[in-house]
């Protein structure tokens, strides 16, 4: 997720050890292709196997029109540690759009085909390429061509977000079609969109039939969660659900120890990212004191707003 899910955060998420693996924020690809230093700020862990140091696998996403540079781009990537690739086809952003990337490849299937099957044909077969997609630009069918030339093009796997780019993040979503495409192809299918609990979880694999889901914000709004549908998938032993409100000071502190680690964020930058992540658990989850945290101009600030608060900070769940 750009802007959320960058290295300090999939840090967090590997030490969380529910994931199997974690995607990176797309890395535009428009003129040219990025240059090294680009890749490396963008996914350190290429500096690590494409595993955070916290033991989970990162695949690296690119997003552009251009087959040729999105194959070369993927080639560099690969060179300087990439193990796999997603192609993003799903982002809704209107300058992302207007540049030709994103969401606006939907509208042509066959140059989904072609910038898959360049960025396949550029790579050692060893390496993975996946693609993800939205339903569709403004109809939901539209999945059933796009799939099929992502296919074509020699994608290992899809990943669905159950939506059109015009529907932006609104309800409804729609899980069945996913479950079609899953169907139809055999190919290996991710299903994305609005997971939030463990009730929609089940919902969403009864609808699609798939073994593999994607979580975004269900898995920030509420950090239990995505151990709770790792256990639900048979990837972890069922344990002792704890009754205690989450301890959110920690985690928090442990995504500004990773940035310094990173040396990605000034402090004031930090402390907009811990509120960004309160606001979403206070929107989605069920964190209930966003109101004694969201003055808080500094990252000391913010943790002595959530230490000292007179309730405890609850995300009950
Ligand atoms: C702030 C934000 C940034 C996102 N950035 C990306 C991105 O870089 N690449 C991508 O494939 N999807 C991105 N997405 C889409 C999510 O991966 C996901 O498909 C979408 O949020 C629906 O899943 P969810 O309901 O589990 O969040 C982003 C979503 C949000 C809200």
């Amino acid at each position: 997720m750009e802007g959320v899910t960058d290295a300090p955060m999939r840090a967090v998420q590997g030490s969380v050890g529910a994931f199997t693996f974690a995607v990176t924020e797309f890395l535009r690809v428009s003129h040219a292709v990025p240059p090294r230093h680009v890749f490396y700020s963008h996914v350190p862990e290429l500096h690590t196997a494409a595993t955070t140091l916290t033991g989970l696998p990162v695949q690296v996403q690119l997003l552009g029109g251009d087959a040729g540079r999105m194959a070369a781009s993927a080639v560099c990537a690969h060179e300087l540690g990439a193990t796999a690739i997603d192609i993003n086809f799903g982002c809704p952003a209107p300058t992302v759009n207007r540049h030709d990337g994103g969401a606006a490849l939907l509208r042509h299937p066959k140059r989904i085909r072609e910038i898959v099957g360049a960025i396949r044909a550029a790579l050692p077969a060893n390496v993975p390429v996946s693609a993800k997609l939205r339903l569709g630009w403004d109809g939901i069918d539209a999945i059933h061509e796009n799939a099929t030339m992502a296919a074509e093009g020699g994608a290992a796997w899809l990943t669905i977000h159950g939506r059109t780019r015009v529907a932006g993040y609104a309800p409804p979503i729609h899980w069945e079609p996913i479950g079609k495409v899953r169907e139809r192809l055999g190919l290996p299918v991710v299903a994305n969109g609005d997971i939030w609990t463990l009730d929609d979880f089940r919902r969403c694999r009864d609808a699609t039939g798939c073994r593999h889901f994607m979580l975004g914000r269900g898995a920030l709004a509420n950090p239990r969660f995505a151990r709770q549908v790792a256990v639900e998938l048979g990837l972890l032993p069922r344990e002792e659900e704890s009754r205690e409100p989450f301890e959110w000071s920690s985690l928090l502190r442990s995504l500004v120890e990773w940035s310094h680690r990173f040396e990605m964020m000034q402090s004031d930058k930090n402390v907009s990212r811990l509120k960004q992540w309160l606001r979403l658990a206070s929107q989605f989850g069920n964190f209930t004191r966003f109101d004694a945290v969201k003055r808080a101009g500094t990252v000391q600030e913010l943790f002595a707003a959530l230490e000292d608060s007179p309730h405890p900070i609850a995300c009950e769940t």
